[in-house]
């Protein structure tokens, strides 16, 4: 049987390196996407340890801001193998921007370009490879905070947070652009999901996180891994709940 074939955005660390080893550590060969030569490689060296030669992992420069890096790591792709089985649109930032009445739309523009823009400029560029594959997986990486019933509950710890615009409704509008996805494809094998990693140790916030990357890459591999009788068009992961950290792992409020 043909080798399953994953891209990864933002591969480099955090928890798209995990979802990488963990994709890779199942037999799937890995292309780990940075926008970095150097963290790209290095990346790639890791990768190719942690797996020991089970799989295959391969650096592919990709900064998910450009199209023309888009273009070319498609192009890339199209000529080492053909097609696309599994896109992780994983790559984000976030830029802490204040309360709503003070953001800063410049930090709002960042935010988005990277969280949203990106992520749609990256999955149309790999469509027609994804197309190719039998029963093509896209996993986009959100976050709780992007769920507008969590963070409007007010039972959930989610709702104690500080509010702010620019990471939380990247999110909010990544969920939508996830269902609008899979409402498109719904007559096709290509499943669309986001994941949810849950609040993950990770340089994305000083390492703040209660969850280790293992943990936070587990909803990534659980959907970019769905049988043909899975679900498209959800949102899955880790909630942070009233019960504690670690009491909610599954399908999740939008
Ligand atoms: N950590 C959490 O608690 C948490 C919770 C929910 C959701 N998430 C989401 O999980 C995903 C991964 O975050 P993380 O926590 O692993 O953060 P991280 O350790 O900071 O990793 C982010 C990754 O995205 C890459 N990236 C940023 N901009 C990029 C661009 N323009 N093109 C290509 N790659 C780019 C970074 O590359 P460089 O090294 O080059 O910057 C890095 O590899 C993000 O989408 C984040 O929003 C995280």
């Amino acid at each position: 049987m043909a080798t399953t074939i994953a891209l990864i955005t933002g591969a480099n660390k955090g928890i798209g390196f995990e979802t990488a080893r963990q994709l890779g550590a199942r037999g799937v060969t890995v292309l780990a996407g940075a926008r970095d030569e150097t963290r790209g490689r290095q990346a790639e060296r890791a990768l190719r340890d942690a797996l020991g030669g089970g799989a295959e992992a391969r650096f592919v420069p990709l900064d998910v801001r450009d199209a023309k890096s888009a273009q070319e790591a498609a192009g890339w792709i199209e000529r080492e193998y053909g097609r696309l089985d599994i896109l992780v649109n994983n790559a984000g930032i976030a830029i802490r921007g204040g309360p709503p009445s003070e953001t800063d739309l410049d930090a709002m523009r960042e935010v988005y370009e990277t969280n949203v823009f990106g992520v749609i400029l990256v999955t149309n560029v790999m469509l027609p490879l994804l197309r190719r594959a039998p029963a093509a997986r896209i996993v986009n990486v959100s976050s709780e905070v992007g769920s507008i019933a969590s963070m409007t509950d007010p039972a959930s710890p989610l709702a104690q947070m500080p509010a702010g615009l620019a990471y939380p409704s990247s999110k909010s509008a990544l969920n939508m652009i996830t269902a609008m996805y899979a409402k498109e494809l719904r007559d096709t094998p290509i499943k669309v999901n986001a994941a949810n990693p849950g609040y993950t140790a990770t340089d994305l916030n000083g390492h703040s996180g209660f969850r280790s990357v293992a943990e936070g890459a587990e909803a990534s591999v659980y959907l970019a891994t769905l049988p043909a009788d899975g679900p498209s068009g959800i949102l899955w992961g880790h909630l942070w709940t009233a019960g504690g950290p670690g009491d909610a792992y599954g399908p999740l409020p939008w």
